[in-house]
């Protein structure tokens, strides 16, 4: 792989600036975004009223855990525009997430807030080894999730050359990777292992190609798929985190030097850990639910907004910013069998350790007699179709499921191309249990 590591003069000041410095800008930023908060948004002013608190009792940052929580329910119950804390012709541009059920939730962009995510995602792609002038294949969906445009800008502001692909026509995304000999590809980590495997059917060899780093994010990846994706194009693979509601990719970013986790870009997006059970804040380096307050948003400032992402705060490293841990899952894709907690990551990290199986898997939650249980739908690798081997693949699996796990599951081998391919953030879970 090449060395990506940044020089001197590619990086902005603030990303090596002391702690000092980012805590202060970080306080006089968060006064101004309650401050902005609740003298325009409704309901912020009644929710701050009603907890005893106003922006200008803010004396320091641990001051904000006096404050509520905002919740995605809370976008739900104000649709379309009611967060919006400026008159809708002030709004550039509006993004929504489909979510599972009920009404979509809507996000909305000043041009400064449409600038600042330009800028971010500029910074992380700089942070992933990318350079202006640089060619990068933007496979993230358009439209009204915030991956496609999200990325788009950023390449743009980079100074870097954007092919804008999105999502699908998995064949013609290999054709424009082979032809036009991009740098970089931004898109989801499971599509990128459909791109693999057409690689692999056109007969081409991704080690080959011109890619040199995979900026994966928009759903959680293990580092075994980091490993085994970085492998097979021989290329860099890092993480890219964010969120509509706080805005779109780009919020963190690993560094393609160290790849020890995501730098939260601080400066507009301050980072709490909290016991979600509690609401309590719990210190830098423990397991909690991530909380993030804008700090700069105008369109939509979110004040403590719950992701309900489960990670840690750690110390900065390649830059001064704190690190969150990857992701190890959304709270929502908890699953709860027989007492023990099971995160789908937890599963394909045994999936990826066991040899005769390729890389695509899905869960099945049933029903047995009055117990849930879990089977595990995994495809044999192309080289391990008979009987014997996938009957040996299936008990390691299990084994290895039980014992590092700690779950029984039932294993269901198929045969190559047989389990659902992903299109964009994979569906990892299908939930077969009668509704209560
Ligand atoms: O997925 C934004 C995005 C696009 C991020 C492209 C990165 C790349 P939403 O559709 O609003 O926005 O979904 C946000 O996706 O709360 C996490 O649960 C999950 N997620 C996003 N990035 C990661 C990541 C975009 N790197 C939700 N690792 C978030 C794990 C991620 N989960």
């Amino acid at each position: 792989m090449k060395d990506l590591t940044p020089q001197a003069g590619d990086l902005e000041p603030i990303e090596t600036a002391s702690i000092d410095e980012i805590r202060a800008l970080q306080l006089d930023r968060l006064k101004w975004s309650l401050r902005h908060a609740y003298d325009n948004v409704p309901m912020y002013r009644e929710r701050f009223e009603a907890a005893g608190v106003h922006p200008d009792d803010v004396t320091s940052l641990a001051d904000l855990a006096k404050f509520p929580f905002t919740y995605k329910n809370d976008l739900r119950d104000h649709y379309p525009f009611g967060l919006f804390a400026v008159p809708r012709d002030q709004i550039l541009r509006v993004h929504a997430s489909s979510g599972t059920t009920g009404k979509p939730t809507v996000v909305g962009y000043t041009k400064g807030d449409i600038d600042m995510w330009a800028d971010m995602l500029a910074r992380s792609l700089r942070a992933s080894g990318l350079r202006a002038g640089d060619m990068v294949h933007n496979a993230y969906g358009y439209g009204l999730f915030t991956g496609g445009l999200g990325a788009h800008y950023g390449i743009e502001r980079l100074g870097a050359t954007v092919v804008p692909m999105g999502g699908g026509q998995t064949e013609k995304q290999v054709g424009l990777i082979t032809d036009f000999k991009p740098d970089g590809i931004m898109v989801t980590p499971s599509y990128m292992l459909n791109i693999l495997e057409q690689f692999h059917k056109q007969g081409l060899d991704p080690r080959a190609c011109s890619l040199k780093v995979g900026v994966f994010g928009a759903e959680p990846w293990t580092d075994a798929m980091r490993r085994e994706i970085e492998a097979a194009f021989d290329m860099h693979a890092v993480d890219i985190y964010g969120l509509s509601e706080i805005m779109g990719p780009g919020v963190a970013n690993e560094c393609v030097e160290t790849k020890d986790g995501l730098h939260v870009w601080e400066d507009h997006f301050y980072p709490e850990i909290i016991d979600p059970e509690t609401g309590e804040v719990l210190p830098d380096g423990e397991m909690g639910e991530l909380v993030f307050t804008t700090l700069t948003k105008e369109g939509l400032p979110m004040i403590r907004y719950r992701t309900r992402d489960l990670t840690r705060l750690l110390p900065g490293t390649a830059r001064s910013m704190r690190r969150m841990e990857k992701i190890t899952g959304r709270s929502d894709d908890m699953i709860i069998l027989r007492g023990v907690n099971v995160f789908p990551t937890q599963i394909e990290e045994q999936v990826l350790a066991t040899g005769g199986l390729a890389n695509h898997f899905q869960i099945e939650l049933y029903r047995a007699g009055r117990l849930d249980a879990m089977r595990v739908h995994v495809e044999c690798a192309p080289d391990s179709t008979d009987e014997a081997s996938k009957t040996a693949a299936a008990r390691m699996l299990t084994k290895r499921i039980k014992d590092i796990v700690g779950i029984s599951t039932e294993i269901d081998i198929r045969d190559p191309g047989e389990v659902e391919r992903s299109q964009g953030k994979a569906k990892r879970v299908v939930d077969n249990r009668p509704k209560e």
